[in-house]
């Protein structure tokens, strides 16, 4: 498989904070990779270093062989980038179709096309066909997180970047949505999920990162860091046999 983003050395943070140290981060094209780690160790900033709405101080962001460091968000959507951002961060006083329409805004497709993608989404989470001309605000925290990540899906993106998919969902929700990426992703969508139930991470990734205080500590295949002791210790809450 051939590497769709290709992040090294990356370093970057909030005005003279530096959150992230020499970061490297590969995704090959048609695979989920996830990003985990303690709360606070720099996954929502590198995620927002990629998509351009944090600063980067030094490194490359290769992706499809092009270095987008330094690149307006804008830029980075319209090169195939959608971010679902943590909290979901929908439009409240639109409705759930309006916020998925807003997705698509940077798109020179025409309307047809759109429509399709569209169609696409609302097959994938039937949920949101029900509640369409609903405002996005009305709904349940699980389908707010679909709206959100049909609303990224909109963008038409190479690769679709969820940062905290299972935060504050039941478990019942969090399968469902985890049906709901697999397929997508059988379907070819490259994903990069940022995820702090580790379980629910490496089940659903091929390959998975470890960030811990702004730095790759560890990263390989998902079954390799199930079966990794110090993984099991820190993030699964499993003592070492
Ligand atoms: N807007 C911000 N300004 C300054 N520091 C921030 C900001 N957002 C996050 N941080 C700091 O950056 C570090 C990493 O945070 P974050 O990327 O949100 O971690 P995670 O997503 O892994 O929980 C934390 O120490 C946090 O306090
Ligand atoms: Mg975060």
């Amino acid at each position: 498989m051939v590497d769709l983003l290709k992040a090294s050395g990356l370093c970057g943070g909030y005005g003279d904070v530096q959150v992230l140290h020499d970061v490297a981060l590969t995704v090959k094209a048609g695979e989920i990779v996830c990003l985990i780690g303690s709360n606070g160790a720099g996954k929502t900033t590198l995620l927002r270093v990629l998509s351009g709405m944090a600063k980067s101080t030094a490194g490359s962001i290769l992706f499809a062989d092009q270095d987008l460091r330094g690149l307006p968000a804008q830029e980075i959507v319209r090169r195939g980038i959608a971010h679902v951002p943590e909290g979901r961060r929908l439009f409240a006083g639109m409705t759930v179709r309006e916020n998925l329409l807003m997705g698509s805004y940077l798109r020179g497709d025409g309307r047809a096309v759109i429509n399709k993608d569209l169609d696409f989404v609302l097959a994938t989470f039937p949920k949101l066909a029900e509640r369409l001309h609903q405002d996005a605000s009305t709904l349940s925290g699980g389908e707010q997180q679909m709206c959100a990540i049909g609303r990224g899906l909109m963008a038409n993106p190479t690769l679709l970047m969820i940062d905290e998919l299972s935060l504050g969902l039941s478990p019942k929700l969090v399968g469902e949505l985890s049906k709901a990426l697999t397929e997508i992703n059988r379907a070819g969508q490259s994903i990069l999920l940022v995820e702090q139930d580790v379980a629910t991470a490496l089940r659903l990734a091929s390959t998975g990162f470890v960030l811990d205080t702004g730095r790759i500590v560890l990263s390989g295949p998902s079954n390799e860091l199930v079966a990794n002791p110090s993984v099991r210790e820190a993030y699964l809450g499993m003592t070492a046999a």
